[in-house]
């Protein structure tokens, strides 16, 4: 089955092609266009989104179907982002599928942004397949999952409040650095003495045990306003110069040590080997490495953890098309009246199952 993706839930227009069947997928193409506009207003302006895609839409399909040596004719199935996001990007790309669909006499069939990312790796690596655990850490949303199948998703944790990638493009409007800005304050960390300046972990301690609210929830915006004070301070020293590097490595270091460890919590109580990570997020280094050193430390051999590549971490139809044809292959279409919505639980999202204390 070929199935043609389109994404437009944020600020990146993206098509892609995506052949096989539910458990296994070829990418035949992927094209993205990112929205750089917003780099002027320092976020993404929502109207402004919306009618950029609106004149991306059609010739980012065409570039997808011709880079994949296809015609639309061709597609077997339309996958579609129609949630979360913003409602008037999610808009463009829902309608045109919408009448792309019907004109080819093709199903359609709507995927949850979340459920995309949590897909984008297996087109890389089939070894990024359940039972695992989950940690999606995008601009949008931080969530832990404990993955047994395929459309199974049990909740284990999710920020209270900023997301991780928010944290990191906040933080980076502090340092004076572009948005969006994950990248650059990995790079500018890199250079940062970690010895300089140490943040308390947010949500970490010693003392939680499972069960508890905050065993495995997450929050970012405490450890933001550490930085902003940080700031301040070097400010007022006339030190912000030289410490800027310190303050990211010190945020860095912070942030990607509740996330690994909290990752590492839910691997160790479910008995899972491995931990696949998705979103834009899991293109930082820093957080990969620490999840592996982990990982391979507690999770004992055959413990294997799976991140994309820069590509399919970041926003992307192929992550959208794999995870349509999943849904696809159980028999699952959407009717033409399909919505757009700002937010929505994902399919199969299920409260977690209490398990035992950790063996580990
Ligand atoms: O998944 P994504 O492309 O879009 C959403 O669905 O939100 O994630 C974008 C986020 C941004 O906040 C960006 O700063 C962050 O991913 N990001 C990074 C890195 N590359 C992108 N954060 C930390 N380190 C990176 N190398
Ligand atoms: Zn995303």
């Amino acid at each position: 089955m070929r199935v043609l993706g389109i994404e437009t839930s944020c600020d990146e227009t993206s098509a892609a092609v995506v052949e096989g069947d539910g458990a296994h997928a070829t990418l035949r193409s992927l094209v993205i266009l990112s929205q750089d506009v917003h780099r002027v207003f320092g976020g993404v302006v929502p109207e402004i989104a919306s009618r950029a895609h609106l004149t991306a839409i059609a010739p980012v399909t065409r570039r997808a179907l011709d880079d994949a040596a296809m015609v639309a004719a061709e597609i077997d199935a339309i996958a579609v982002t129609n949630a979360p996001g913003l409602v008037g990007a999610l808009l463009v790309g829902l309608s045109f599928a919408k009448g792309l669909a019907a004109s080819l006499g093709v199903p359609l069939i709507g995927v949850h942004h979340m459920e995309g990312h949590l897909f984008a790796t297996a087109l890389e690596d089939a070894g990024a397949s359940p039972p695992f655990t989950a940690l999606l850490v995008s601009g949008g949303h931080t969530l832990l999952l404990d993955v047994p199948a395929w459309g199974v998703y049990h909740l284990l944790g999710a920020t209270r409040d900023d997301a991780a990638g928010e944290a990191f493009d906040k933080v980076a409007k502090l340092l004076g650095l572009p948005y969006p800005g994950g990248r650059h304050v990995e790079a500018l960390a890199k250079s940062g003495d970690p010895t300089r300046l140490h943040f308390a972990r947010p949500m970490l301690n010693r003392g939680q045990r499972p069960g508890d609210d905050d065993y495995y929830d997450l929050s970012f915006s405490g450890l933001k306003t550490a930085v902003l004070y940080a700031v301040r301070a070097a400010e007022s020293r006339g030190t912000l110069d030289e410490e800027r590097a310190h303050i990211a490595r010190g945020f860095q270091d912070a942030l990607v040590d509740t996330l690994a460890e909290k990752s590492l919590r839910a691997a160790n109580q479910h008995g899972r080997t491995r931990i696949v990570l998705g979103g834009g997020v899991a293109c930082n280094c820093a957080l990969v490495e620490a999840i592996r050193e982990r990982a391979a430390a507690r999770l004992g051999t055959g413990a294997a953890v799976f991140a994309p590549g820069p590509r399919l971490a970041t926003d992307n139809a192929a992550m959208i098309a794999r995870a349509g044809l999943f849904r696809l292959a159980r028999g699952e279409a959407s009717t033409p009246d399909l919505n757009a919505y700002p937010s929505q639980p994902i399919p199969g999202l299920v409260a977690a199952v209490p398990q035992p204390a950790p063996t580990r």
